[in-house]
């Protein structure tokens, strides 16, 4: 059965669900590397197509395959590709859209390593890219090129938490005659459906929003259209970055509450985001459900929420986000985002200290930008665990 006609809660239960004749209430866990034919005229039927049927696991295996109808009715995609992480799908998106001298134009802050795919091995190939911020969208424009094949943006990105208008986007794309790709991990299928927008790829990190409990790394690309699905599907498989039957299984009992997650989560942020704001300590908030966010209004027009992820400037810079990141109890002090438990980062000291200080104002943050991945927790406890440990800053 389909569930694109049903609420999005409906679909997270339903998505992907097949009956497979024993009753079983959740789709099993197909834990076989390979599949048995009745016999040789079926062994060749399967093989050629002309009979439904699967082969091997790396090819198609019935739980992966729920898992990836499940998040390919969300996204309103033709279907999808799981992928072993969300870096793989990066690594499929490139390898079926870019060719030797292909041109690539992507966001700015895009997730570094989706940047330095390009940068470190793709550019052995001859491929080119042009990072912008593609906030605005005059910057995409004037990047595009007679060789650009692939635009590529990440919305909302990290850590600056800019927002990009995707309907915009595709159309700059297309009158290129280029692909749109839409790296959705941080907004999640829930609240944000970039296909709808105009995109023809969606690109998830399956590891943050979909799992949702930070015990699993997986990815997911979703489709426009078939020859589309078609071609992902093929490079995905000949690189060998398939996703493995009992994470397929965990990452769909992770996705039937996503929805609960989601809003349970972002209504924090925004209480959070809000009282932030008047802390002496914080000189900016990035959240997107501020009005003083700058993409705030066209966030509202393309999703269905704000989300729950929020970045903010101490005062004190790079020694007061050091400071925040000892004292803080509840929150736990990890990279990733988009689990049920919440999460904070200083990317100046961490994730991004790799970067010159230059680069880092460049790419829109300050040394003292905190990143925070609100969780399910109660609200009042996690104010309470920043309001001990901004104390200390
Ligand atoms: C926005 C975004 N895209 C892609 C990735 C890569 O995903 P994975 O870690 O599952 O390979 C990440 C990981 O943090 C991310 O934040």
């Amino acid at each position: 059965m389909t569930t694109r006609q049903l609420g999005m809660n409906s679909r997270l239960v339903h998505g992907g669900y097949h009956p497979d004749g024993t009753g079983a209430v959740n789709v099993p866990i197909y834990q076989t590397s390979t599949f048995a034919f009745r016999d040789a005229d079926h062994g060749a039927a399967v093989f050629a197509g002309k009979e439904r049927g699967y082969i091997y696991t790396r090819i198609g295996n019935p739980t992966i395959g729920a898992f990836e109808d499940c998040v390919a009715e969300l996204e309103n995609g033709v279907g999808g590709v799981a992928t072993s992480s969300g870096l793989g799908a990066v690594s499929t998106l490139y390898m079926t859209t870019l060719a030797q001298g292909a041109h690539l134009v992507s966001t700015g802050a895009v997730y570094g390593p989706s940047r330095g795919l390009i940068e470190n091995h793709f550019s052995r190939f001859g491929v080119t890219a042009s990072f912008v911020d593609t906030s605005t969208l005059e910057n995409l424009r004037c990047a595009m090129r007679s060789d650009t094949r692939l635009v590529y943006v990440e919305s909302p990105s990290n850590p600056a938490m800019q927002v990009t208008d995707i309907a915009g986007a595709a159309e700059i794309a297309h009158e290129h005659g280029c692909l749109l790709a839409v790296d959705n991990t941080f907004a999640s299928p829930y609240l944000q459906q970039p296909l709808d927008l105009g995109a023809d790829i969606a690109l998830h990190s399956v590891t943050k929003f979909i799992n949702g409990h930070a015990d699993l790394v997986g990815g997911m690309l979703v489709a426009k259209d078939e020859d589309l699905l078609a071609g992902l599907r093929n490079v995905m498989v000949t690189m060998g970055c398939n996703m493995d039957p009992h994470q397929a299984f965990l990452a769909l009992r992770g996705l039937k509450t996503l929805g609960l997650r989601v809003e349970q989560a972002q209504a924090g942020a925004l209480t959070i985001a809000r009282w932030l704001e008047a802390h002496p300590k914080v000189q900016r908030v990035r959240y997107i459900g501020l009005s003083s966010h700058p993409q705030h209004e066209l966030a509202k027009r393309q999703m269905r929420g704000f989300g729950t992820m929020i970045s903010f400037e101490l005062t004190g810079g790079m020694e007061a986000g050091k400071r925040l990141m000892n004292h803080v109890k509840l929150a736990t002090l990890a990279v990733s985002l988009g689990g049920v438990e919440t999460l904070i980062e200083h990317p100046a000291s961490m994730t991004h200290a790799g970067m010159s200080r230059d680069a880092r104002e460049a790419a829109g943050f300050t040394d003292g930008l905190v990143r925070y991945s609100v969780g399910i927790e109660d609200v009042d406890d996690l104010i309470a665990d920043l309001q001990q440990a901004l104390e200390a800053v």
